[in-house]
C-alpha cells in the first residue's frame, strides 16, 4: 500500500505573470507620484522641462546627440521617415517577421515596404537577402532588434553603404542592448523607440522617441511633431501632432537609471531558463559574441508550440505568441502582392515561437515552476 504521507504533493497551479507593475517603478514611488501630482495640478503637460530632461538623459544613455520624445513607437517611425523625406515612390526594406507597426509606418507615409525573410539562426533580419531586395527606389533599410537581440548592424551598415541608402533602426524592443560596444539605436541615421508599457523601459501608457546624431533631422522632428510650427502659429511644414507627454517623460526619467540593472536581471532570468530547460527539444535565440541581448522577450522554439502554449496557460503561466502571423500574411497588407510561402523562415517562426514570462524580478522559484511544467509537457520528469 502506498503511504500517502510519503507521496510527493501533486503540483499546484500558480500564476507566473509577464508584468509586475509596482516592481516596474523601482524605488521612490511616493516621491515620484507626489511630483506627478504637482505636474497634473500645475498644468505641466506639453513639452515641459521634464520632456527635455528625459530627452537629454536618454540621448546620453544611448550615446547619441539628440532624442525627441513622441507619442508612440509607431509615430517615432512615421516621423523618422517623414524627416528623411521618405514617402510616395520610395521603398524601405525590412523583414517579414517584425511587429506590424514597422511596416504600417512605412505604408502610412506612402512608401512601399519591401521584405526580406528572417534569418533561420538569429531570428532577425536575413542580411544575405538585402542586396537582392534593394532597388533604385530604395531609401532605407529598417532592421528590427527583435525580442531585444541586436540586429547584425555591421552587415546592415555595410549593405546600406554599398547601396547608398539610409539605415533607420527599429529599436522598439531593445532599449539598452549593445553590439560591438554600442547601444542599439545609435547606428542608423535615425532610430525609433517605443515606451509602450510592455517594453523594457516603459511609460504608463503610450510613448516613443526618435534618436539621431543629425542636428538638422532633430530640428525637422521638432517641427514635424508640433504641427510644423516654428514659433507659435507659424507653420513652416505640414507636420503632425505627436509629443511625449510630460507625465510620461517624468516617469521614464525616473526609471532610466534602473534600466541597465533591469536588463541585467532579464539576462540572468534568460540564462536561468536556458539552464533549466537544457536537453529538451527546444531552441533558443542565440547570443552572439560581442552583443548584449536585453530579452524584451524570451522565446523558445518548438514544433509543438500551440499544445505547449495551452498546457502552460492551463498551469497559470502567462505564455504568449509573438507573432502568430508574419507581415506578408496580415490581412491589412493583402493588396501588397505578397504570398504564402514567400518568406518560409518567418512563417516557420510564426508557427513555432513561444514567449515565456520574463521580467527583471522573475524569481528562481517562478523559473523552476515554468521549467518543471515544460519538462512535464515533454514527459521529461515532473508530474
Ligand atoms: C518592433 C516594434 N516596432 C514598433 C512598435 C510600435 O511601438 P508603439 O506600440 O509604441 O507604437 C513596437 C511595439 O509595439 C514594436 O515592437
Amino acid at each position: 500500500m502506498v503511504d500517502l504521507l510519503d507521496a510527493p504533493a501533486p503540483p499546484r497551479v500558480r500564476r507566473v505573470g509577464r508584468y509586475n507593475y509596482p516592481a516596474d517603478f523601482g524605488d521612490g514611488v511616493d516621491a515620484l507620484t507626489a511630483e506627478l501630482q504637482g505636474m497634473l495640478l500645475g498644468g505641466r503637460y506639453v513639452l515641459t522641462e521634464e520632456v527635455s530632461r528625459f530627452e537629454a538623459a536618454f540621448a546620453e544613455y544611448l550615446g547619441v546627440r539628440h532624442v525627441r520624445g513622441v507619442n508612440s513607437g509607431t509615430d517615432a517611425l512615421i516621423l523618422a521617415f517623414m524627416a528623411l523625406g521618405i514617402g510616395r515612390g520610395d521603398e524601405v526594406v525590412t523583414h517579414a517577421n517584425t511587429f506590424y507597426a514597422t511596416v504600417a509606418a512605412a505604408c502610412l507615409v506612402g512608401a512601399t515596404p519591401v521584405l526580406v525573410d528572417a534569418d533561420e539562426r538569429s531570428w532577425g533580419m536575413d542580411v544575405t537577402q538585402l542586396d537582392a531586395a534593394v532597388t533604385a527606389w530604395t531609401r532605407a533599410l529598417v532592421p528590427v532588434h527583435l525580442f531585444g537581440k541586436p540586429a547584425p548592424m555591421e552587415a546592415v551598415m555595410a549593405a546600406a553603404e554599398r547601396h547608398g541608402v539610409q539605415v533607420v533602426e527599429d529599436a522598439a524592443q531593445s532599449h539598452g542592448a549593445r553590439t560591438g560596444g554600442r547601444r542599439t539605436g545609435s547606428f542608423g541615421v535615425v532610430s525609433a523607440f517605443s515606451f509602450h508599457p510592455s517594453k523594457n523601459l516603459a511609460a504608463a501608457g503610450d510613448g516613443g522617441a526618435i534618436a539621431t546624431d543629425d542636428a538638422e533631422l532633430a530640428a525637422s522632428i521638432d517641427r514635424l511633431r508640433a504641427l510644423g510650427q516654428q514659433g507659435q502659429n507659424h507653420h513652416v511644414a505640414v507636420g503632425y501632432n505627436s509629443k511625449l507627454h510630460a507625465i510620461q517623460a517624468r516617469i521614464l526619467e525616473h526609471k532610466l537609471p534602473s534600466l541597465d540593472a533591469w536588463n541585467a536581471a532579464r539576462r540572468a532570468a534568460a540564462a536561468g531558463y536556458r539552464e533549466r530547460l537544457a536537453g529538451l527539444p527546444l531552441r533558443f535565440q542565440p547570443e552572439d559574441a560581442g552583443e548584449e541581448h536585453v530579452y524584451h522577450l524570451f522565446q523558445v522554439r518548438t514544433d509543438r508550440r500551440d499544445a505547449l502554449l495551452a498546457h502552460l496557460q492551463a498551469w497559470g503561466v502567462d505564455a504568449v505568441v509573438r507573432y502568430p502571423t508574419p507581415i506578408h500574411l496580415q490581412p491589412a497588407f493583402a493588396d501588397r502582392g505578397w504570398r504564402e510561402g514567400q518568406f518560409p523562415v518567418a512563417e516557420a517562426l510564426a508557427g513555432e515561437l513561444l514567449c515565456l514570462p520574463i521580467r527583471p524580478d522573475l524569481g528562481a522559484d517562478e523559473q523552476d515552476y515554468v521549467a518543471e511544467r515544460i519538462r512535464a509537457f515533454f514527459g521529461a520528469g515532473g508530474a
